[in-house]
């Protein structure tokens, strides 16, 4: 009995291994790396600038699908990263990510960071609506966007 036990948590210690290994090799090649990353940007900036033009007035403020937008811009905003961890996914592979990311390491991945922290706010905000305090929080955000790309996107 005691044996069998043991066995079980043997066996269920390499399915946890196995389904770790598998996630640090999301990708088969850096290609679908790039892919992946590239496609997370644009459904965040979709939904971003589905949220630019409610605070313009080129479309009518709609407090619900605001927040949608918000939910998903937040969610989306740990999503890209992985793809910039694979081997190979350089500049050079149909890319516009500068190699000073992988320079700059660490100010990158705070940067990552940072965006989903303003990500999160604006996801917060969007809960009472309130368009001034929208408005700024949106603002914060897209500076973020923008100072990484300066830096680190051609
Ligand atoms: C920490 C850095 C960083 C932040 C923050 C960031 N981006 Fe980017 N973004 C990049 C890099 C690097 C690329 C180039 C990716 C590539 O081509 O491989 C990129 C590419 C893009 C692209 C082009 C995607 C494509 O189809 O090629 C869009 C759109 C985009 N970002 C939107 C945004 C928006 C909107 C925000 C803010 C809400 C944002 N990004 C925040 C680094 C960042």
């Amino acid at each position: 009995m005691i044996f069998k036990t043991f066995q079980l948590t043997l066996l269920t210690g390499a399915l946890t291994m196995s389904a770790m290994v598998a996630a640090q090799h999301a990708f088969n090649d850096a290609e679908k790396a790039v892919e992946y990353r590239q496609k997370a940007f644009s459904v965040m900036q979709n939904n971003f600038a589905y949220m630019g033009d409610m605070l313009k007035g080129d479309m009518p403020f709609d407090a619900e699908i605001f927040k949608e937008r918000a939910d998903t811009v937040a969610q989306m905003s740990s999503v890209p990263w992985v793809g910039f961890r694979q081997e190979g996914a350089m500049p050079g592979n149909n890319t516009d990510a500068l190699p000073a990311i992988w320079d700059n390491w660490e100010d990158f991945q705070e940067r990552a960071e940072q965006l989903q922290r303003d990500t999160y706010r604006l996801a917060q905000v969007a809960v009472a609506g309130n368009q001034n305090e929208l408005r700024a929080a949106f603002k914060e955000t897209a500076q973020n966007c923008k100072g990484c790309h300066d830096q680190y996107k051609d």
